[in-house]
């Protein structure tokens, strides 16, 4: 094999998201691929995108695939749901890296999983209104009957790290997934980076019969699918290397990370706007 062959399969995967959430999908991609070397980029200093407008996340996601370039990454994650779904076309008109996102593997295994034909998407405010779950479904069967609902809350909650059995939690579920309920939907997408943490208090709210699809696991598992399919999975039998970037203060990225990271995080670093919008 050739040597560039072989260096281009050492390249890092690189991961960006608008804070800490995409760190769920990093540990997918941890524990699915781990020799893969990952950068990580999440920008702590503009989060949350999740209420901001299409332009504005369409200008943060460009930067952001600029800001993780200079690392010639093999593959880029979008492991932010709202940039997914609403920046996806965007960031592959303008780039030429492979760029995965979360949004086509979520409504693909939605799609696998609903008997009933009838699926429930939650996610944050953006993400809903783009309508790129909706569509991503309706193009792999157009007679399913979907309904989405944003649930802005539950992103302050779960950083605020109550647990799956806590009153609040346990609160805000019951009023923002009765519609659901009522609808008897049998597929629950997780359409946003921080649900993971949520995912025994949602089982429990929506009943055995409802499948819980975590777009971070599907997404992990298209990476490798694609990776392995290029023959670009990294083969370096040494520990893989992990390096955090983060736009605001790295304390609140470590403390509360750990938990969506499920470890300990190291080899993180604060980076300045200077580094951010003009380093090489
Ligand atoms: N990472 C975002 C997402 O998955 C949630 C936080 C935000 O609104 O930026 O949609």
């Amino acid at each position: 094999m050739s040597d560039s062959k072989t260096n281009g399969r050492n390249r890092p995967v690189a991961v960006f998201d608008s804070g800490l959430g995409g760190l769920t999908v990093t540990r997918a991609l941890a524990s699915l691929l781990p020799r893969e070397n990952i950068i990580y980029f999440g920008d702590t200093a503009r989060v949350p995108y999740g209420t901001k407008s299409e332009r504005t996340i369409r200008r943060y996601a460009v930067e952001d695939v600029n800001f993780v370039l200079r690392f010639e990454p093999k593959l880029i994650v979008v492991a932010c749901n709202t940039v997914s779904a609403i920046a996806m076309d965007h960031l592959r008109q303008t780039f030429r890296v492979p760029l995965i996102g979360v949004v086509e593997p979520g409504a693909r295994a939605a799609v696998s999983a609903t008997r009933r034909k009838r699926v429930g998407i939650i996610g944050t405010e953006a993400t809903i209104a783009s309508g790129a779950y909706q569509r991503a479904i309706r193009d792999l069967d157009s007679g399913i009957e979907i309904l989405a609902l944003s649930t802005p809350l539950l992103v302050p909650i779960t950083e605020e790290g109550r647990d799956c059995n806590d009153v609040v939690v346990k609160a805000a579920l019951k009023g923002y997934l009765a519609p659901l309920k009522d609808a008897g939907g049998d597929a629950l997408v997780l359409g946003c980076t921080h649900y993971p943490l949520l995912k025994d208090a949602l089982k429990n709210e929506m009943g055995d019969d409802v499948t819980v699809v975590d777009s971070a696991e599907e997404t992990a598992t298209e990476v490798r699918r694609f990776l392995d399919e290029k023959d670009m999975l990294c083969e370096t039998p040494s520990f893989p290397q992990y390096r955090f970037f983060v736009s605001d203060s790295s304390q609140r990225f470590l403390s509360i990370g750990r938990r969506f990271f499920g470890a300990d995080l190291v080899n993180v670093r604060e980076i300045s706007p200077d580094e951010f919008f003009f380093a090489k």
